[in-house]
C-alpha cells in the first residue's frame, strides 16, 4: 500500500443505499480510493432498535478498520443518527456521518426557518436532525416525518410511478401544510425520489441531499488534515457486502449511476 494519503476512504451503509453517497464522493473527489461495505445480510437498519443498530455498527466499523482505511464515512442516516459515537470510539480515525453535514446545508438554505426532515423510523425517532438543527439555530422550526415505504419503493425501481407519487404526497402533506421551505432527504435512498418529491412540492421546497452534503464535508476534512490523495493512479473502488452480491450488483447500478464492477461477499461479526 502506498502513502497514508493513498489509503482508501471507508464508507459503510446498512445495504445498497450508501452507493448514493459513494457517487457523491466520487463526483467531488475523483482521485480517492474507496472501500464500501453494505450490510446486505442485515438490512434494513431503519426499522430496528437503536441498540441493535449500535451492535451492527461495531461489526461494520471493524470490517473497514481491517481494510486499513484513512477515514470513515457513515453513509447510513440511521447509523449516523443513533450510533455515530460507536464508530468514533472504535476507530482512531477521522469520522463523519451525514446528519451534521445535512443539517448545516439545510440551515444555510432555509429563508423562513421552517425545515422538514424525512427519514426512516429510526432516524426520525432519534430526533438527531432536529437536535442538530436546533443546536445550529435555536429559533428554527423542524417538522419530521418517517417515510418507511420509500425504501422498498426505491429498491423496486418505482421512482416516478403514479402509486409512488400518491404515497409521497401522503407522507409530505403535513410538512407542506407547515410551509417548510427546505426538506432534508434524511435517508440514503431518497435522492432517487427527488423528481417525484419536487413534483409533489411543486418545486417550492429546496431538497437537501445529506449524502452530497457529507461529500463536501469529507473534502473539507481531507484538505484540513492534509489527507487528500494526489496520486495520478486510477483510483480503486472496492465493494463488499454481507449477503450474496447479485442483487446488490443489479439494483446497485440505479443508485450508483453506472456499473459497479466486482462485488465481494464477506462474513462479518460472529458470522
Ligand atoms: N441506509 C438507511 C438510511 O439511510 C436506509 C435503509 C435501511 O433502513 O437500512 O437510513
Amino acid at each position: 500500500m502506498g502513502t497514508k494519503n493513498q489509503k482508501s476512504i471507508g464508507v459503510f451503509d446498512s445495504g445498497i443505499g450508501g452507493l448514493t453517497v459513494v457517487r457523491a464522493l466520487l463526483e467531488k473527489l475523483p482521485n480517492e480510493n474507496i472501500v464500501y461495505f453494505g450490510d446486505t445480510a442485515r438490512v434494513p437498519y431503519g426499522s430496528k432498535s437503536a441498540q441493535v443498530v449500535r451492535e451492527y455498527t461495531q461489526d461494520d466499523t471493524d470490517f473497514l478498520l481491517s481494510k486499513d482505511v484513512k477515514m470513515i464515512v457513515v453513509a447510513c442516516n440511521t447509523v449516523s443518527a443513533v450510533a455515530l459515537d460507536v464508530v468514533q470510539k472504535r476507530a482512531n480515525l477521522p469520522v463523519t456521518g451525514v446528519i451534521i453535514p445535512g443539517a448545516e446545508a439545510a440551515m444555510n438554505s432555509t429563508k423562513n426557518k421552517r425545515i422538514g426532515v424525512i427519514g426512516t423510523a429510526g432516524t426520525v425517532n432519534s430526533n438527531a436532525y432536529a437536535h442538530e438543527l436546533k443546536r445550529l439555530n435555536n429559533s428554527v422550526n423542524v417538522f419530521s416525518k418517517a417515510c418507511p415505504l420509500f425504501v422498498p419503493l426505491v429498491e423496486e425501481g418505482w421512482l416516478e410511478n403514479k402509486a409512488t407519487e400518491l404515497i409521497v404526497n401522503d407522507y409530505l402533506f403535513p410538512l407542506i401544510t407547515e410551509k417548510i421551505d427546505t426538506l432534508i432527504l434524511g435517508c440514503t435512498h431518497y435522492p432517487l425520489l427527488k423528481r417525484t418529491i419536487s413534483k409533489v412540492t411543486k418545486g417550492a421546497v429546496t431538497l437537501i441531499d445529506s449524502g452530497e452534503a457529507a461529500a463536501a464535508t469529507v473534502e473539507t476534512m481531507l484538505e484540513k488534515l492534509d489527507l487528500r490523495n494526489t496520486s495520478k493512479e486510477k483510483p480503486n473502488v472496492q465493494f463488499f457486502v454481507s449477503d450474496a452480491p447479485e442483487k446488490f450488483t443489479s439494483v446497485g447500478e440505479l443508485f450508483f449511476g453506472k456499473k459497479l464492477g466486482v462485488v465481494r461477499r464477506v462474513v462479518i461479526g460472529k458470522g
